[in-house]
């Protein structure tokens, strides 16, 4: 069901959450999401204490006034640290803080961070501590599946976090030697929902309302979307719609393409660098193109653009062109509804 979220001292009007996505989720993706979608908060992606207190980065830290909620996602296996980073980011506006325990890469478990910690229970609660002593804000882990229930490893888990004082939990589905082809494990989020008086947020291969509506049958307080959220900002208000069964009007391929180029210019002036920021979009092509019928020679075409005006070209030519237009929409009166570019630039 969707409904409003209570999370530590703050409640947002629903309880879909876009979640974090290394390389994507910063301002431009968050602000293009919270436009289209209004979602409770917007994740940043997994930032290292150590970079954002020793070498911080705009493209980590901006937040842009024209955004919802953030949540920044903090990354250590250091309690001191953590308890410096907790602060900073709270003086930089974040609205919660999260910290990564299901981060499956080997850089980061061979730190000691991600989801090595969750190996690591004296550790998990003093970052916990460590998070919940430095500031007034909501404060979560986010975790993957540490295995069976009946194995007493989420158990485990499950006690520290409520122990330490975290607000809420995020839990991916899935351990973290798991690939994605292995489906969501539903019923291991339903375990931590039971073992928790906390709220506990689902996440885990939502991209439909027959998904979303699979994880809310966990009995979680709210979800969280990874991937699905990518390329269709609006993904979250077309959910709500569904489930409500009301019809929901999508966006024509020419306007997810203006939506697209829109993404591209903010990151530029983000990045402050043209090059950089269309290298960088070249990954979100195949998101964009979900729906486009060439979206296989699109995603190689664009492979081809190293500057901002070849960029526009290459994605106007595909999407104004392409005489079909995504289900749910006929991509005639929707431009006022959908894309006002200008709007985004007030
Ligand atoms: C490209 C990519 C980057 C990700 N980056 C992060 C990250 O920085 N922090 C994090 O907690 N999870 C990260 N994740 C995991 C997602 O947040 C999410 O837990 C996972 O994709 C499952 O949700 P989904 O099926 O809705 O995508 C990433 C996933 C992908 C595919």
């Amino acid at each position: 069901m969707i409904k409003p979220l209570h999370l530590g001292n703050k409640t947002f009007p629903i309880n879909i959450i876009q979640g974090p996505l290394a390389g994507v989720s910063c301002s431009p993706f968050r602000k293009l999401t919270w436009q289209y979608s209004r979602p409770a908060f917007s994740c940043t992606e997994m930032i290292s204490c150590n970079t954002l207190l020793h070498q911080p980065q705009k493209r980590f830290t901006y937040i842009d006034p024209k955004e919802g909620p953030v949540c920044f996602q903090l990354s250590t296996d250091h309690p001191k640290e953590l308890a410096e980073a907790t602060k900073h980011v709270t003086e930089l506006g974040a609205d919660l803080i999260d910290l990564n325990c299901g981060c499956p890469v080997n850089k980061i478990r061979r730190k000691g961070a991600g989801s090595s910690l969750l190996t690591d229970p004296k550790k998990l609660y003093q970052l916990i501590y460590a998070m919940k002593q430095n500031t007034h804000l909501p404060v979560s882990i986010k975790i993957r599946v540490q295995g069976n229930s009946d194995e007493k490893f989420n158990s485990e888990i499950a006690k520290v976090v409520s122990d330490a004082g975290a607000d809420f939990l995020v839990v991916h589905g899935r351990h973290w030697t798991e690939q994605y082809e292995t489906p969501c494990r539903h019923d291991e989020i339903q375990f931590f929902v039971e073992a928790l008086s906390i709220p506990v947020i689902g996440n885990g291969d939502i991209s439909c309302v027959g998904s979303l509506q699979k994880m809310l049958a966990t009995g979680c307080a709210g979800v969280m979307i990874g991937r699905a959220g990518v390329g269709q900002p609006w993904l979250i208000r077309k959910l709500i719609s569904e489930l409500a069964d009301e019809k929901f009007e999508a966006p024509s391929l020419e306007e997810i393409g203006k939506m697209f180029i829109e993404h591209v210019l903010q990151l530029i002036d983000l990045l402050n660098h043209e090059k950089l920021a269309i290298l960088q979009s070249r990954k979100f092509a195949k998101y964009y193109a979900r729906k486009l019928p060439n979206k296989t020679e699109f995603c190689e075409a664009i492979n081809y653009c190293f500057d901002f005006s070849s960029f526009k070209k290459c994605v106007d030519d595909f999407f104004e062109n392409s005489p079909i237009v995504p289900a749910g929409g006929n991509g005639s009166n929707q431009r006022e509804n959908w894309l006002n570019v200008e709007k985004l630039k007030e």
